[in-house]
């Protein structure tokens, strides 16, 4: 492992990140101690049209992976309409890659809490949940406990703080379908139906849960808000970029030195993080890569240098995502790994549209074919046909979201599928797993 530069380090900006390494980081004793709720008391201070406003100025988007500026999407529940209004957290963090949020609510679980509450008080909610996967058992153990200690302190249940705010906050337990992360699967599934998405419009904003005004965010993006109280709009725009402010975690997984979370301006380069994590894996040279996990178009060596913010991993081709990036190198196949991930989608296709249900099921039989030494040359346009019939055709983003790998695969790597085609690469799978494909 090679260490980074002082310059390269220097980079590295831990806000939300900033109390993971303290011991028993998660009891409210030592969250209180490292200025945790001093946001709180600031924010029922003021009046929640401001904080709105703050978070508007602020510049914050959505960390969930769209990027939806926070402060509009709070600026469009209707106040004074009489309905109940929800906070609802996403934390399903179901990309294959990410690692960002279920690290937060195990180490630092009360900085979620308080922006819950920030957030609620603003959007004038009474009732918020954050709504977890099913398999983080511990990140929801944590999470509960902090529920807990929160309403023993008066954070959180009937006249909060003195203020005659109210808010009731639920943390509850997914299945564990990657579908469920979407928004609106997410409200079905939390009001007791199978997670299926909904049509919009309405949007969340005005029908949500129980049809009523609803806000979904990532885990991020509300742990975020605390920090924005405190420091204010200016300091969180004096890190990332124009249209892209403040931290974020970028979580390194793959073939270097140090995998794990490495919180960082927006707008850092690859060659930057890889640094920071240590370099490369002895032997290793990088060859492929995602930006944001599997749903985003794959990128290579040549895009090094590019900015990791919305705008400039747009500018390349791809999208900023959930900044999971994974590390491929000279030893892994594009072709093998585009294969592993489509038999994920095809999984997590909850069915609802055609072009997601059939075209997975058919894609994942054609990269059988072809990686156990049987495909053609014609294989490689049925699967861009096939993206092309789901692409913007689908219910629902995992439709697009599967398609990224197929197609960025093919125009960087076309030359791996001819090898299998061509007899050059031997076969990757047996003829029983072909036999066995379904
Ligand atoms: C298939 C699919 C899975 C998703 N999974 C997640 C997830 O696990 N966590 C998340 O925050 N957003 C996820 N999203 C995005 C959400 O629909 C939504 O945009 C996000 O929760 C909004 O929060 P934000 O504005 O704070 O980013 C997913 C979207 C799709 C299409
Ligand atoms: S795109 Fe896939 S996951 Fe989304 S609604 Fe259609 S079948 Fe379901």
């Amino acid at each position: 492992m090679t260490a980074p530069r002082p310059e390269t380090l220097a980079k590295l900006t831990p806000v939300l990140t900033k109390r993971w390494l303290s011991p028993d980081a998660w009891r409210i004793g030592t969250y209180e101690k490292l200025d945790g709720y001093a946001a709180l008391r600031k924010a029922l201070k003021a009046h929640p049209d401001d904080l709105i406003q703050l978070i508007k100025d602020s510049g914050l988007r959505g960390r969930g992976g769209a990027g939806f500026p926070t402060g509009l999407k709070w600026g469009f529940i209707p106040q004074g309409d009489g309905k109940p209004h929800y906070l609802v957290v996403n934390a399903d963090e179901g990309e294959p890659g990410t690692c960002k949020d279920l690290p937060l609510m195990t180490h630092d679980p009360h900085s979620l809490v308080e922006g819950v509450i920030i957030a609620s008080y603003a959007i004038r909610a009474n009732r918020a949940y954050i709504y977890i996967r099913g398999e983080a058992v511990h990140a929801a153990r944590r999470l509960r406990n902090a529920v807990r200690e929160a309403y023993a302190k008066g954070y959180l249940g009937r006249n909060i703080q003195g203020t005659g705010f109210d808010l009731d906050l639920v943390v509850h337990s997914g299945a564990g379908a990657y579908i469920c992360g979407e928004e609106t699967a997410l409200l079905d599934s939390l009001e007791g139906f199978r997670g299926q998405p909904r049509l919009r419009p309405p949007f969340p904003a005005t029908h949500g849960l129980y049809a009523s005004p609803t806000v979904v965010n990532n885990v991020g993006t509300i742990a975020s808000v605390p920090y924005i109280v405190l420091g204010g709009a200016d300091w969180w725009k004096t890190m990332g970029t124009e249209k892209s402010s403040g931290p974020m975690i970028y979580s390194l997984s793959g073939r270097i030195a140090n995998p794990g979370q490495f919180e960082c301006s927006m707008g850092i380069t690859l060659r930057e993080l890889i640094e920071l994590a240590g370099g490369m894996q002895p032997g290793h040279n990088l060859r492929f890569w995602t930006p944001g996990g599997s749903s985003t178009p794959l990128l290579t060596a040549e895009h090094l240098d590019v900015p990791l913010d919305f705008e400039g991993v747009a500018a390349a081709g791809s999208i900023l995502g959930t900044t999971a990036t994974q590390i491929f190198s000279d030893q892994d196949c594009p072709v093998y790994a585009t294969y592993r991930w489509l038999e994920f989608y095809h999984h997590e296709s909850c069915g609802k549209c055609t072009p997601c249900r059939e075209g997975n099921y058919w894609m994942v039989r054609v990269y059988r074919r072809i990686l156990a030494g049987h495909g053609t040359h014609e294989d490689l346009d049925t699967l861009l046909d096939t993206c092309d019939n789901i692409l913007g055709r689908s219910f629902c983003g995992l439709g697009d979201g599967a398609t990224s790998s197929v197609t960025s695969s093919l125009k960087y790597f076309k030359q791996d599928y001819l090898d299998y085609i061509e007899g050059r690469t031997a076969p990757k799978l047996s003829e029983k797993q072909l036999v066995g494909a379904h």
